[in-house]
């Protein structure tokens, strides 16, 4: 494949992930981008420092680059004021380069009391990242109509390890209080599995919001069990279960996405968190 990708993002968890992947989904002219953070010097693609809220910065970045298409996996909850000036900028630049724009988005756009949420659900987010992920989602749908917008759920992975993953592991094993909750639902997304999506959707005709995780839900209660059990970790009593409903926090209580339309558009098959960890553990 012959289409110049450029990448954003490229020291964080998916999009570290999307560069890896990209060559092995035929993309051969890769550019990604880093901010603060310096990714490993051995990643694929020639590295381009930018400060994605600076309007500037990213319009002499696709001047140079002048991409085909583009993976916006930059900017993220750890970045929160960032996603939105940062997706402004890459539409308009996407859409005045008439570049195909692969945009990740969340599942926390939606209030967690009406699964399972298809593409055409109405947005209801309950926290301010989800508040600020619709309003990305709405300057996409905006600026860069013909941008493809990838909702995506707690995204997990061991190599390395995820940040929700790698948190619960570290105070789990270093004695402190880990409280999983039985009664909240996500889909537990393989970060190859995301990958592979998005690497597939840069050369795919579809315009508008797709779903792309997990086909189905597991409770963090379960997912935690499923991950200590993949890294051989057998929780002790400071590991406990306990209810959203009596935690006061405000998190969406279940976010189980209807991922039907991926399924039939998508080659990239969409594995079940056990599917995943199997395939982790034949170390494929
Ligand atoms: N991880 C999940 O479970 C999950 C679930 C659903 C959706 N998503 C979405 O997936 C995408 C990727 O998430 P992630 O977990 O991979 O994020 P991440 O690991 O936190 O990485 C985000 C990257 O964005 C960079 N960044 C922040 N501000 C920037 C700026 N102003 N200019 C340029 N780069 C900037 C950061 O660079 P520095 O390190 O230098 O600051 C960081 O490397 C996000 O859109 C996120 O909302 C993630």
């Amino acid at each position: 494949m012959t289409a110049r990708l450029l990448v954003t993002g490229a020291a964080g968890y998916v999009g570290r992930r999307v560069v890896q992947l990209a060559a092995s989904a035929g993309y051969t002219h890769m550019v990604r981008t880093h901010h603060r953070t310096i990714p490993e010097a051995q990643l694929a693609g020639t590295p381009n420092a930018v400060d994605l809220c600076d309007a500037a910065q990213v319009a002499a970045c696709f001047e140079a680059v002048r991409p085909q298409v583009v993976i916006h996996a930059a900017c993220s909850n750890r970045s929160e004021a960032a996603i939105v000036p940062s997706t402004e900028n890459i539409s308009r630049a996407a859409a005045a380069a008439g570049a195909r724009l692969v945009h990740i988005s969340s599942d926390t756009v939606h209030d967690g009391e009406r699964a399972p949420y298809d593409e055409d659900a109405p947005t209801g987010p309950c926290n301010s990242y989800g508040r600020a992920k619709v309003e990305a989602e709405q300057a996409v749908l905006s600026l860069c109509p013909a941008a493809v917008i990838v909702r995506t759920s707690l995204v997990f992975g061991i190599d390395p390890l995820d940040h929700q993953t790698r948190w619960v592991v570290n105070d789990a094993r270093s004695g402190k209080l880990v409280r999983l909750f039985t009664d909240e639902s996500r889909s537990p997304t393989w970060v190859d599995t995301l990958a592979h999506a998005l690497l597939e959707l840069g050369n795919i005709d579809y315009s508008g919001v797709l779903n792309v995780a997990s086909p189905i839900s597991l409770k963090r209660w379960d997912f935690g069990m499923l991950m200590f059990d993949l890294l051989g970790i057998s929780p002790g009593p400071n590991v406990q279960r306990a209810l959203l409903a009596d935690s006061g926090m405000e998190r969406a209580r279940d976010l189980t996405l209807n991922v039907s339309r991926a399924q039939s558009l998508l080659q990239t098959p969409l594995l079940t968190p056990h599917q995943a960890v199997q395939k982790i553990r034949a170390g494929s």
